[in-house]
């Protein structure tokens, strides 16, 4: 990669940030597409955000991706926001167009993104989820017009009632769950807390209640002990790599313009992630 006075600048603000798997993404679709970009890790500390964020403007960068822990305490520094990260309530793409910064949430679409490139639809499916925090409700946005179901467990019920709510006034087919005893009538269950990105980490559901054939999509990028039980009983098993691509690939568009070759995104991925240290965003 060359760097001049040209190159456009394009990056991700996280607290931690040395895992990232993006910059590798990124770099290799601009490199392939021949663009004269970069893309940039920067560890934003929470105590420096609305500084970081001046910083998009002061130093005319293209945009930047959000991760944690910043993905919601963004949204009131901006100056727009795109009406899904609005309803979602979280930012993990920001575009700078002119001085004017606005906050998007592609992880949704890149969500169904991945489960379409797998053959998968989610039309008249029962769907559960489990976690309801930021990816739950960007998820359960998009899914919720094409589930026939969607159930939401949350460790704190109180988030996964509003969840609820929430997705109800796009359609009324929402409802909480606590007990996760009989998974049988669930079609595709989607497990979104960051349980498994430890190895000590509990399971998040009894691997017996899980049956051949569901479809089981954990969003943690490595391999943990459900995608692994998941597997053992012959259920259709994706994680989090998938998703992590096709988010990115829809921020890359929205930076450049250009659709990103996902392939070599996805090569640039699969190498960082079996790098060690390569788990987060
Ligand atoms: N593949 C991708 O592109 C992608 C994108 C985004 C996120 N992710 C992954 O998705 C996972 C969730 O991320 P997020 O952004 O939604 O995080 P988040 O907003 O912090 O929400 C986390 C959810 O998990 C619950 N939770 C946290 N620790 C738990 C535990 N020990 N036991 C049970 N529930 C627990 C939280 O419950 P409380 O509300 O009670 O705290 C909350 O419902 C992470 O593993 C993240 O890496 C993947």
């Amino acid at each position: 990669m060359k760097i001049n006075g040209k190159t456009k600048i394009t990056g991700i603000f996280g607290y931690p940030i040395e895992h990232t798997l993006s910059p590798a993404m990124h770099n290799a679709a601009f490199q392939a597409l021949g663009l004269n970009y970069c893309y940039v890790p920067f560890l934003v500390h929470p105590d420096f955000l609305d500084k970081a964020v001046q910083s998009v403007k002061a130093l005319n960068l293209t945009g930047v991706n959000i991760t944690v822990p910043h993905k919601e305490k963004v949204i009131p520094l901006l100056d727009h926001m795109n009406d899904e990260a609005l309803f979602i309530g979280a930012v993990n793409t920001i575009v700078n167009n002119e001085g004017k910064l606005t906050g998007y949430n592609t992880d949704g679409r890149g969500f169904m993104e991945s489960l379409a490139e797998n053959g998968i639809s989610s039309e008249g499916k029962d769907i559960l989820i489990i976690g309801a925090g930021g990816s739950a409700r960007a998820v359960g946005y998009s899914l919720c017009q094409r589930a026939n179901s969607l159930s939401i467990q949350g460790r704190t019920s109180e988030k996964a009632k509003r969840l609820v709510q929430d997705l109800c006034r796009i359609k009324n087919n929402s409802s909480p769950i606590e007990d996760l005893a009989d998974l049988s009538r669930f079609q595709i269950i989607i497990h979104a807390t960051p349980l498994g990105l430890r190895e000590q980490d509990p399971m998040p559901i009894k691997a017996e209640s899980l049956r051949e054939g569901q479809i089981v999509y954990d969003l943690v990028y490595r391999e943990t002990m459900l995608q692994k039980e998941a597997s053992k009983r012959q259920c259709i098993v994706l994680n989090g790599l998938g998703m992590l691509l096709w988010q990115g690939a829809l921020a890359f568009e929205l930076w450049t313009g250009r659709k990103p070759d996902r392939e070599i995104m996805r090569r640039a991925l699969n190498i960082a992630s079996s790098e060690p240290q390569g788990i987060l965003p």
